[in-house]
């Protein structure tokens, strides 16, 4: 029998409960994984709130990414028993085993353990979607991320590394600037950003932020919505106010200042996996390092979901199944 992770409603750290559960067999083009670790997502902290849109009706169990060994194919599979692989799965990532079609699955990259293979999915996807396909970002442009000193960020880095771009990063804790100059990267406080302006700017904020960050874009600059961080763990008053100040964009200012906006939501795209295949068979081209993982138990799932809110992670919370 494997074991999954329930989240029956929304509420506190101690809302999770685990239960038992028959893991099916893999049908045609289908593998069964026995899962070393499942990443623990911003978005997985939103849904435990009650803060996240898409998220199926309770009770359900959440997660996105997953590393682990093939323990069973079906018929004409590509994979065979035994192989290392990362999983991406639209929920019911945190768990101890899982079927999963194929095209879902990629082998695990060489250089990576099966930790640092749970870390990267969701990641490089959101950051590959943003900088490759939605902004394009090329040599020279200046960019601007509001979320530099988590996973994301830290992939962000890595797929524009050999850019040649100009990268600011932003962080809300001062305490982590200069443990991020240290390995040469520039993160600022909003504050101290003053007038500068960006071809690129990431926003994960959300809320009035967003206007702010639209007047910040040069001629033909590009603004990225992926976002409402500002919403986690705010008072009533600031959540409300984060979802009511999300600005409204009139495609005729879009014209007028030569600006453009867009907006993504990377775990949608799982039901296109042709665009996710696409995405992933160029991961080895950009070289990439994983993020520093954290690990924490699966019993410690509350702990590890406390651990991103109290924006404790410089890199990417994994739970193991494994001890
Ligand atoms: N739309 C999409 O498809 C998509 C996909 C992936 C991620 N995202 C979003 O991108 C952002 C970064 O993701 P990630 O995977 O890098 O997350 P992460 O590793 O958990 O990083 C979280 C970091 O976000 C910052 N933060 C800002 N407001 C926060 C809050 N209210 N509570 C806790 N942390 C807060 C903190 O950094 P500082 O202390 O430096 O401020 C924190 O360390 C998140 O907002 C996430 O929802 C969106």
């Amino acid at each position: 029998m494997g074991h999954r992770i329930v989240l029956p409603n929304k509420g506190s750290y101690e809302v999770f409960k685990t239960q038992e559960f028959q893991c099916p067999d893999p049908r045609p083009k289908e593998v069964k994984i026995e899962v070393y670790y499942s990443g623990v997502n911003f978005a997985d902290c939103l849904m435990r709130q009650g803060l996240y849109q898409d998220a199926p009706a309770f009770p359900f169990t959440p997660g996105y990414e997953i590393s682990g060994i093939i323990t069973a194919v079906g018929k004409d599979s590509k994979y065979n028993v035994g192989e290392k692989v990362i999983g991406g799965t639209l929920f019911n990532g945190y768990c101890s085993e899982i079927t999963l079609p194929e095209e879902q699955v990629i082998p695990l990259p060489n250089h990576f353990s099966l930790a640092e293979g749970a870390s990267i999915l969701v990641s490089y996807l959101t950051s590959y979607m943003v900088f490759i396909e939605q902004a394009r970002a090329r040599e020279g442009d200046e960019i601007l991320i509001d979320c530099a000193t988590g996973a994301l960020g830290f992939l962000s880095y890595e797929i524009l590394k050999k850019k040649n771009v100009d990268v600011i990063g932003l962080t809300s804790s001062p305490n982590k600037k200069e443990y991020f100059k240290q390995k040469g990267k520039t993160i600022l406080l909003p504050t101290e950003l003053g007038n500068r302006k960006f071809d690129i700017i990431l926003n994960s904020r959300g809320g009035g932020t967003l206007k702010q960050d639209f007047k910040r874009l040069k001629p033909n600059g590009r603004l990225i919505s992926i976002g409402i961080s500002n919403a986690l763990n705010a008072s009533f008053f600031n959540k409300w106010k984060t979802l009511l100040t999300m600005p409204w964009f009139w495609v005729v200012r879009l014209i007028n200042q030569n600006k453009g906006v867009f907006g993504l939501n990377v775990l949608n795209l799982f039901s296109t996996p042709e665009i996710i295949q696409q995405a992933l068979s160029k991961l080895t081209t950009f070289d990439i390092k994983a993020p520093e993982v954290i690990i924490f138990k699966a019993s410690e799932i509350g702990k590890a979901q406390r651990y991103i809110e109290q924006k404790k992670s410089t890199g990417k919370v994994l739970i193991s199944w494994r001890d």
